[in-house]
């Protein structure tokens, strides 16, 4: 799909919208009167010019060009599973274009330890041998969470939990030493209460711990079993004033305390009425913190639903699903939120990883969340075409 015919015609696709850009520019600036035939003195004047038709979002750019548009930036990836690495069109798409993956399921403690001390490293083991004979690096997600985790892993004593958990975590930052940059070693162990002093999830490990101390146990196994990959605390909302406060002083804390830690993750699942300057004040919060400290964006998708929070709370007052077709309004209102994003991110010299959650539309996570709805959150569509996104980011001229 990517054949010489396609590239040429992508370029030259991006010099006529460099044209079209310019003309735009040109006559909202009334640059029609210096046109070398005047116009008619009286009578009825000439129509304005008709806008160029955008061009149609559904070429294939040239290979590399997500990458290399961001190489001196970060990497960039997607969230993928066996059913991506098994697909020859998906599979292109993700080497040809992406320089980092995350397994969205597959290295989560359900999928590589079912029952305790059996370990099913096969899917993973799977996604890491794509990754490398196509030239991408892997970030692992997640070793801790209160999600898709079997319930043994909570049975019995503190010492017999925290033992188990160190376990676990030894023998699977072992088993991917040296073919993992990041992990996400404890994941969303934040408290969503804006009205509770303490900053942390009341979850299943706080509960099984008597307290926060799973989180330290977990940092000390993972960087006593790979010195080198660097250990990220990764959450959601941190572009949300109070989340991102609680986990600022976690964060302090942790680093006050000497505990192992590289970087903060921000999942970045957010919604159109979302606002880009937001988020990147959650990444700013962060930098500066400690030198060397790194940002990444780890699960980025943008709904094209703006819903109000008792849709997330319980799937009620959620927008209208729009069907089975992207609208042209919202297609661009989202390429305009990516931009301004892509644009804040590369100005960020800390952010060293992001990732979207998912390659394409219709593989996403948010067609049934908040409610089952379509949605069309990614850069591909489900045919992995390109949407007005890929190219907003990818070409400063493209006209949205
Ligand atoms: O694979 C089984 C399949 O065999 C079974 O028939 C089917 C029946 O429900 O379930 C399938 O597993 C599902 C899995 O996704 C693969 O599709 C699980 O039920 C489902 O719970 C799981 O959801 C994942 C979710 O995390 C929970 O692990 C989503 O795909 C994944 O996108 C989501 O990702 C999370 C991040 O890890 C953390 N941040 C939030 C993000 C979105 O929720």
């Amino acid at each position: 799909m990517k054949n010489q015919t396609t590239a040429v015609s992508y370029r030259d696709r991006l010099k006529l919208l460099t044209g079209a850009a310019g003309l735009a520019m040109f006559s909202a600036c009334g640059g029609g009167s210096s046109s070398s035939t005047p116009p008619p003195s009286g009578g009825t004047p000439p129509p304005p010019p008709v806008p160029p038709t955008p061009p149609p979002t559904t070429e294939t750019p040239v290979d590399g060009l997500l990458r290399d548009t961001f190489r001196n930036n970060f990497v960039v990836g997607a969230a993928v599973g066996p059913a991506q690495i098994g697909s020859t069109d998906d599979s292109d798409v993700l080497a040809k274009q992406f320089s980092s993956l995350t397994a969205e399921n597959v290295m989560k403690p359900e999928a590589l330890a079912p029952t305790e001390g059996n370990y099913t490293f096969e899917e993973a083991d799977a996604l890491v041998s794509f990754a490398q004979t196509n030239g991408l690096q892997v970030r692992g997600h997640t070793l801790l969470w209160h999600r898709a985790t079997p319930a043994y892993f909570f049975e019995g004593t503190r010492d017999e939990i925290k033992a188990r958990l160190q376990k676990y975590i030894t023998d699977v930052v072992t088993h991917f030493r040296g073919k993992i940059y990041a992990w996400d070693v404890v994941n969303e162990v934040i408290s969503d209460d804006d009205g509770s002093t303490a900053p942390y999830r009341d979850s299943n490990w706080f509960q099984a711990a008597g307290g926060p101390d799973y989180i330290d146990w977990a940092f000390e196994a993972a960087r006593a079993a790979d010195p080198d990959v660097k250990l990220f605390i990764n959450d959601y909302n941190t572009e949300l004033a109070g989340k991102r406060a609680r986990l600022v002083s976690v964060v302090e804390d942790l680093i006050a305390r000497g505990i192992p830690l590289d970087g903060v993750g921000h999942q970045a699942h957010i919604q159109q009425s979302t606002s880009a300057a937001d988020v990147l004040a959650g990444l700013d919060a962060f930098t500066n913190m400690f030198a060397g400290l790194e940002n990444h964006i780890t699960e980025l998708d943008i709904s094209i639903y703006s819903d109000p929070v008792e849709c997330f709370n319980g799937g009620t007052n959620c927008q209208a699903s729009v069907g089975n077709t992207l609208p042209e309004a919202r297609a661009r209102e989202q390429a305009t939120k990516y931009r301004a994003l892509f644009d804040g991110f590369v100005t960020r010299s800390n952010l060293t990883s992001v990732t979207l959650w998912g390659l394409k539309d219709s593989d996403s996570w948010l067609n049934a969340f908040p409610v089952n709805r379509p949605n069309y959150p990614l850069l591909y569509d489900a045919d992995l075409n390109t949407k007005r996104a890929f190219l907003a980011i990818t070409d400063p001229s493209y006209v949205i």
